[in-house]
């Protein structure tokens, strides 16, 4: 049997970092509040004319060359991201191109804050089903550029970045088990009013901004993404202990406690970026993992559940071996 498995990571993150007391010189919040309402204590936002693959590829640099692969050897490129740098052509071709990889597919995906997740996913089919060979799976995102900076209500939570996986096909797993879902009902918790082909020439413009009915969302969160992540190891016949790590979504570290608590999985087993990226939407498990793999926690053939929710809601697991 063919699985498909990570073979090298990398993250960027933009040079401006925002910290809470920078927060507070611009509506009225307290470094107290953000860090104890979301963990946040600071967050990277990019440059004006940096754009989401300019992110892309920095951190799809890292990746290959933590894979010891070259650009040729890439057959497929898919990024997961909201805030693309065009409406079209699509962020994964700009991507190959800037990064001088051969002709190949490309496309990108849009999941919300689960857009790596499902971009890992698609990106396992296509090596099982023997149509890739060698993908960058990337997730990322340029959410600040979204962000109303007199909301305080959102304004805080969120920062950008981009993180880059190198996904191969291997005789050992790799991937072991993924979980993907969506229910759109929940359209209004969460969303950004503009879209291609509704209200476009709002954009940019004052009022237009992320809306997100906090606290319900905060409790559909921590329900959802505690039921599939006890799922995901249930159908995977893996038991809580014998997890190593648990990579989630970094939207709010009181989410990510209490999924924890909720699945009996101890804080000491979770990677937490929070305080320092903020919610980076399709960014945030990518570089979770990055940052766990170079600091040393993860390592080779430990056993890892990335999970993430977002806008949809989306959400979506993968169980498998570093
Ligand atoms: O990425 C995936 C999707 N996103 C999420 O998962 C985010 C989910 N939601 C959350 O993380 C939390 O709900 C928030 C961090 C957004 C808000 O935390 P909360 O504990 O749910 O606060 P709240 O919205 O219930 O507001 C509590 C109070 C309110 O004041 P009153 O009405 O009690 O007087 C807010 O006006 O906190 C106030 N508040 C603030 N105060 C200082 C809201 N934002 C701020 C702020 N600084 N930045």
């Amino acid at each position: 049997m063919t699985y498909s498995r990570i073979v090298g990571t990398g993250r960027y993150l933009p040079e401006r970092i925002m910290t809470n007391a920078d927060l507070e010189k611009i509506v009225d919040t307290t470094d107290e509040w953000i860090r104890t309402r979301t963990g946040v204590e600071r967050r990277h936002v990019c440059a004006d004319d940096q754009t989401t693959s300019d992110m892309c590829i920095e951190a799809a640099k890292v990746a290959i060359e933590d894979a010891g692969i070259s650009v040729a050897d890439i057959d497929m490129v898919i990024t997961g991201t909201t805030t693309p740098d065009l409406i079209f052509p699509n962020i994964s071709t700009l991507i190959q191109h800037k990064l001088g990889i051969p002709p190949c597919i490309a496309f990108s995906l849009e999941a919300a804050c689960t857009g790596f997740i499902y971009a890992l996913v698609t990106a396992d089919k296509f090596i099982k089903a023997g149509e890739a060979k060698c993908v960058l799976v990337l997730g990322a995102e340029c959410i600040t550029k979204l962000v109303d900076w007199s909301d305080r209500n959102t304004c805080v939570l969120f920062g950008d970045g981009a993180g880059a996986a190198i996904l191969k096909p291997s005789k050992e797993p790799g991937i072991i088990a993924c979980h993907l879902g969506a229910d759109g009902k929940h359209k209004d918790l969460l969303y950004y009013p503009v879209g291609a082909s509704n209200n476009l020439a709002a954009a940019g413009t004052d009022g237009t901004a992320i809306h997100m009915a906090g606290s319900e969302v905060f409790k559909v969160a921590v329900k959802t993404l505690g039921d599939i992540a006890s799922k995901s190891l249930e159908n995977a016949g893996v038991g809580k202990d014998e997890l190593d790590w648990l990579v989630p979504h970094q939207a709010n570290i009181r989410i990510i406690q209490a999924m924890a608590k909720r699945i009996g999985v101890p804080m000491e087993k979770v990677i937490v970026t929070v305080q320092d990226h903020g919610n980076t939407s399709a960014a945030s498990v990518p570089m979770a993992l990055d940052v766990g793999i170079r600091d040393g926690r993860l390592k080779q053939g430990q056993l890892i559940l990335m999970e993430a929710f977002g806008g949809g809601f989306t959400w979506g697991t993968v169980l498998m071996r570093l």
